[in-house]
């Protein structure tokens, strides 16, 4: 099996290197081929992943390629998480938002929008090659704004786009152990849109247990979510809500808390990174130590800010890598295989939420076999949250139009129609301030 990962140079591409290395059953990645539009960041990752292979004899043989073309011929699995703009260019997102008094966040309101319209031209054109290129491959689509970007994606691959993220998993694993069960134990009923869904039931031997958890105080304080949204606000909506969705829910203290921080996460991140990068390219320097040791940072300030300023304390030792690299290789696992799995994963609707048209990608619990990822039917969703997820999922599709248009006036329109945006003229003015910075919003005409 030949996997290309596309953003190879990635700060995370390690992680996935990782959950390969630990399989040895037949049909597993043999080949693994990194690319990059950065030659520097292919080489410190290259030198991480050559260190943890160090002493594996099954490992994964790896090779590295800036030719688009030439790492997605022949791929089985492409593995996408590219981040156009880089680091700098989700500071700018971040930062511009915040000056506008709206939140400022890598893949929620403004923030998000802006980091779409930069990343769907590119997403779509990698699409359209892995349709020419490799057509029997399935896309694997961590790229964010994940839920859009796979939208994007199907409209060129149909179903062989799968988008994932780990912020479901990882809900779905606390609410479990809180409830004392094993998480392989439970279903998990989940269902909304990337980044904003719920958790409205979690089944165990078939039984429903999540109507415990919110009749049960100390149980709702003894974990992250149960904190960051409080008993009484949980038992409101009888659900757990994704993390995100504390940015909808509290957000004129989420927005505070972040202007406060000076320093957004992006910023942050680009200047943890550059020393990353600057180091490795040292060869006396230990690469896989210095990963380590800056993903291990990583890991212990993610959305410091907006869980302080919440009192939801720390995330738990065992909860800080997300594991959607565990996600990733259980997906692949389970296509190549044909072995049966179950993994909330982002893939399109097909009816089964009927506010919203098949076409519509979702993020929700599926089937998975060699023919890939089969939707399960699920209970509809409450007026309030089938509200949110059609309006998020109209400016998706602005997005989507503006990008396919270069129509200045949809992307103003995406910004003004999300929920998060509170007027017409600071979308104008958010547009403005994102083409004024951001080379790859200059088709916005
Ligand atoms: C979670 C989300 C990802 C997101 C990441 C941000 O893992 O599922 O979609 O990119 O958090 O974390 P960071 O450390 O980059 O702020
Ligand atoms: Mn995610």
């Amino acid at each position: 099996m030949k996997l290309t990962i596309l953003g190879g140079g990635g700060f995370r591409v390690p992680l996935v290197y990782g959950a390969l290395l630990g399989d040895h059953a037949d049909g597993r990645v043999t080949r693994v081929v990194l690319h990059d539009v950065d030659a520097g960041r292919l080489r410190a990752i290259a030198r991480v992943l050559a260190e943890r292979a160090a002493g594996v004899p099954d490992a994964p043989e790896v090779t590295a390629t800036t030719d688009l073309d030439e790492a997605l011929g022949g791929a089985d699995f492409v593995f996408s998480a590219i981040r156009v703009g880089g680091l700098e260019g989700r500071a700018d997102d971040e930062r511009i938002a915040l000056a506008e008094g709206v939140l400022g966040q890598e893949t929620v309101g403004a923030g998000g929008i802006a980091f779409g319209l930069r990343t769907v031209p590119v997403a779509v054109d990698i699409a359209r090659r892995v349709a020419r290129l490799a057509p029997d491959a399935w896309v694997i689509n961590f790229t964010n704004p994940a839920g859009l970007v796979t939208e994007a994606m199907s409209r060129h691959l149909g179903d062989r786009v799968i988008g994932i993220c780990d912020s479901p998993v990882g809900l779905g694993r606390r609410v479990a152990r809180v409830l004392g069960a094993r998480p392989a134990e439970a279903w998990v009923d989940y269902v909304g849109l990337n980044h904003l869904g719920w958790v409205r039931g979690l089944r165990i031997a078939g039984r429903d247990e999540l109507p415990r958890l919110l009749a049960d105080p100390v149980l709702l304080g003894s974990f992250e979510e149960g904190r960051l949204f409080g008993a009484d606000w949980l038992r409101s909506l009888g659900a757990i809500p994704n993390e995100y969705l504390h940015y909808y829910y509290f957000n004129r203290e989420a927005v505070h808390a972040y202007r406060e921080a000076g320093r957004t996460r992006g910023a942050f991140l680009r200047d943890q990174q550059a020393g990353f990068y600057a180091g490795v390219a040292d060869p006396a320097v230990p690469a896989l130590e210095l990963w380590d040791r800056t993903r291990a940072e990583r890991e212990a300030t993610y959305m410091a800010e907006n869980r302080e300023a919440a009192g939801a304390g720390e995330r738990e030792a065992e909860d800080l890598s997300g594991g959607y690299e565990n996600v990733a290789l259980a997906l692949m696992r389970a296509i190549a295989r044909d072995e049966r799995a179950t993994l909330i994963l982002n893939v399109r609707n097909r009816g089964t939420l009927a506010a919203l048209d098949g076409d519509a990608v979702i993020e929700i619990p599926c089937l998975v076999d060699a023919h890939g990822a089969h939707p399960v039917a699920v209970d509809p969703l409450p007026g309030h949250a089938t509200g949110l997820v059609c309006a998020v999922k109209a400016v998706e599709r602005e997005v989507l139009d503006a990008a396919r248009s270069g129509s200045r006036a949809a992307a103003v329109k995406a910004f003004a129609l999300h929920p998060l945006v509170d007027s017409v003229n600071v979308a104008r003015r958010l547009v403005d301030g994102y083409t004024a910075v951001h080379p790859g919003l200059a088709y916005l005409r």
